[in-house]
């Protein structure tokens, strides 16, 4: 942690760039030696657009995110950011190649203050200037961070924890923010509100990978979704599309697992 990594930039590499800010391309990933969680798994995230990856608990949701911030390095397959090759870089390269991640579950110091908490997400920036544009770029578009930041974390509620989180990871401006489950243990009312400031990001033109078990308000929200089911993307489309097909809300979104129904196609 003694060298510091470079904000990032936009990465410069072959030609084949395809307009995708993130590509994921016949990823096969797991752990150890148990069997293979992502076994060919694609996933593309143009700009300005919200990805949405819907499954079951245990689908390898994570596991996916896992791969693209490089905190698990894939067996094979290939990572494109901004159509250069970074698979095999580890988190903090990923980091500089501009991809942020906001872990599953509650990353809130709550014994420090919200600025605190939100310029952990800036350790790698040397330029002061810089740190304070964000930060003003991150108090404007999250309000209750601006409001509330010489406040102890701890005093917010979950929703607004959620915000912190999502400013600090936006401190080091990436080009893709990928969101774990941000709606996990929040009531309807909040989960609504903290889908609004994931759409919020998109509009200033940060690109997200969300992925999510609450399939049904995760669609709502994205451009494109996606059906993760036995390691690979079953189904991909316009968000919209997906919720409107009878079939998919039958086998995904009313809450039963699909694997039984899918498992005669794979
Ligand atoms: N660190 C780990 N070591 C071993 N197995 C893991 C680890 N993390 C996840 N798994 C396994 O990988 C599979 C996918 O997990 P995960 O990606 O967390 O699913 P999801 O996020 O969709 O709930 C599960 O079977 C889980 O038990
Ligand atoms: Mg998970």
């Amino acid at each position: 942690m003694s060298e510091p990594i470079p904000a990032p930039q936009a990465p410069s590499g072959p030609a084949h760039s395809t307009g995708n800010l993130l590509e994921l391309n016949d990823i096969q990933a797991g752990y150890g030696r148990a069997a293979m969680v992502l076994r060919g798994l694609t996933i593309k995230v143009p700009a300005a657009t919200v990805v949405c990856l819907v499954g079951p608990n245990g689908a390898g949701k994570s596991t996916v995110l896992k791969v693209a911030s490089g905190l698990l390095r894939p067996r094979s397959g290939e990572i494109l950011v901004g159509g250069r090759d970074v698979t095999g870089q580890g988190p903090q390269e990923m980091l500089s190649s501009g991809l942020a991640h906001v872990l599953q579950g509650h990353s809130v110091f709550r014994e420090m203050t919200v600025a605190e908490n939100v310029l952990l997400g800036a350790y790698t920036l040397r330029d002061k200037a810089k740190v304070a544009e964000r930060v003003a770029f991150v108090q404007h578009l999250f309000p209750i961070v601006g409001e509330r930041w010489k406040q102890l974390a701890g005093l917010l509620s979950g929703g607004q924890q959620k915000q912190v989180e999502f400013a600090r990871s936006l401190m080091v401006s990436p080009q893709v923010v990928l969101l774990d489950e941000p709606s996990m243990g929040l009531d309807p009312k909040t989960t609504a509100t903290v889908f609004e400031q994931v759409v919020r990001m998109r509009d200033a033109g940060v690109a997200v990978l969300l992925v999510e078990q609450n399939a049904r308000r995760a669609l709502e929200t994205a451009d494109i979704g996606c059906v993760l089911d036995l390691g690979r993307v079953h189904i991909t489309g316009p968000a919209r599309e997906l919720l409107d097909d009878p079939q998919l809300s039958e086998l995904y979104l009313g809450g039963r697992p699909a694997e039984s129904a899918l498992r005669k196609e794979g």
